[in-house]
């Protein structure tokens, strides 16, 4: 006899992860957003000597992470709400807000996690097209939140299109949105984003006890092998909720030891956002040159569309044989064939560009 299954197990989708984790030899990983900067000499250090700890739970209230994150964010510890990856604070807020006969409302296409949490709590997902610019349409989300929403998610800059909003229209959507409803602005690619300072949301906490600004430490911190991120929240009772739906110890110790290492060098972060920005800016100049129109990306990877005529997979076999991985847009959401490219080091970036020219 088939094991039974509960009822949403035939709702929540399966995560569409990256493919090619097999392949082995000399690939340009191009496929999942990470930095190729592996962790930093100070982070490896401070990793090995918490490996000695590993007999010992981690810190199930990542005092020290919270501590540090105030210091840098100027948000108290009690607001803060730190996860086995951004992700999973995510998780954690569907868990605790979403329930049957009631709605989340986020943009799409975006972040494939997010179906995820109206599936798993039988709440309703309300999808709002992006605009004619691949950006968020706020006042078309503010128009489908009623009495039954308890959740928004904005995506800046969003994944997988790669487009920024301003922070003032940020701003004049966060107070419109009723207080009763949380604002979870996901932010896992602020630091790349040219448009504004990645530190110009935080002001926005004091004002919206209701808002969470996620942050992670997966992608330019390069952790994101070990899982951790957090949300900066306007209140205490968010972070408070959302240890309350999620297991003890959800934070590895190596994990939080790496990202309290990891936070005393942003000098670094610096480092990583300049030579990334100048792979943004030659890798969008030559696919233009191709006659592609990538989107105008503030994040660490690009989005164009492959035109209708092409077949996005035969483009994706393509370079994967050519040893370089890419995500398809269409199993992200887009209705026509497309691609979403990390921009890797300069040798992997130029590797994809001659391999895709030669494919086209
Ligand atoms: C928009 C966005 N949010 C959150 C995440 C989750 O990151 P993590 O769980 O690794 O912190 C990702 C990862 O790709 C992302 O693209």
């Amino acid at each position: 006899m088939a094991i039974e299954f509960s009822e949403r197990i035939g709702r929540i989708p399966v995560y569409p992860a990256a493919g090619g984790y097999a392949k082995h030899g000399d690939l340009a990983l191009l496929a999942s957003n990470e930095t190729p900067f592996g962790p930093l000499p100070a982070v490896r250090e401070a990793i090995d000597t918490a490996v000695g700890r590993l007999n010992r739970y981690p810190d199930p209230s990542n005092s020290l992470l919270k501590t540090r994150l105030s210091e840098r964010y100027e948000v108290p510890s009690e607001r803060i709400a730190i996860g086995n990856g951004s992700c999973d604070v995510l998780l954690a807020a569907g868990e605790a807000l979403l329930e049957p006969g009631t709605e989340l409302v986020y943009a799409w296409p975006s972040f494939s996690v997010y179906p995820h949490l109206a599936a798993a709590s039988g709440a309703r997902a309300v999808t709002v097209p992006l605009d004619a610019e691949l950006r968020h349409d706020l006042p078309g989300m503010l128009r489908e939140i009623t009495a039954a929403t308890r959740l928004v998610i904005v995506c800046n800059p969003n994944n997988p299109t790669s487009t920024a909003l301003r922070l003032a229209e940020i701003r004049a959507f966060v107070e419109e949105v009723p207080p009763s409803v949380c604002v979870i602005l996901d932010e896992a690619y602020c630091e790349f984003n040219l448009l504004e300072d990645p530190d110009a949301s935080l002001d926005l906490l004091e004002a919206h006890p209701n808002l969470v600004l996620l942050r992670t430490f997966s992608k330019v911190y390069g952790l994101c092998g070990l899982r951790v991120g957090f949300g900066l929240c306007g209140s205490e009772e968010l972070p408070r909720a959302l240890d309350q739906v999620r297991q003890p110890f959800f934070c590895n110790a190596l994990a939080q030891a790496a990202a309290v290492e990891a936070l005393a060098h942003q000098d670094a972060v610096v480092d990583r956002v300049t030579r990334t920005i100048a792979e943004r800016i030659s890798v969008d100049e030559r696919l233009r040159a191709m006659g592609l129109d990538p989107a105008d990306s503030q994040a660490n990877f690009c989005w164009f569309s492959l035109g209708d005529g092409r077949d996005e997979q035969q483009v994706m076999s393509g370079l994967l044989e050519r040893g370089i991985l890419v995500r398809g847009g269409t199993a992200l959401g887009s209705p026509t064939p497309a691609l979403r490219v990390t921009y890797g080091l300069p040798e992997e970036n130029r590797r994809f560009l001659d391999a895709l020219e030669e494919l086209l």
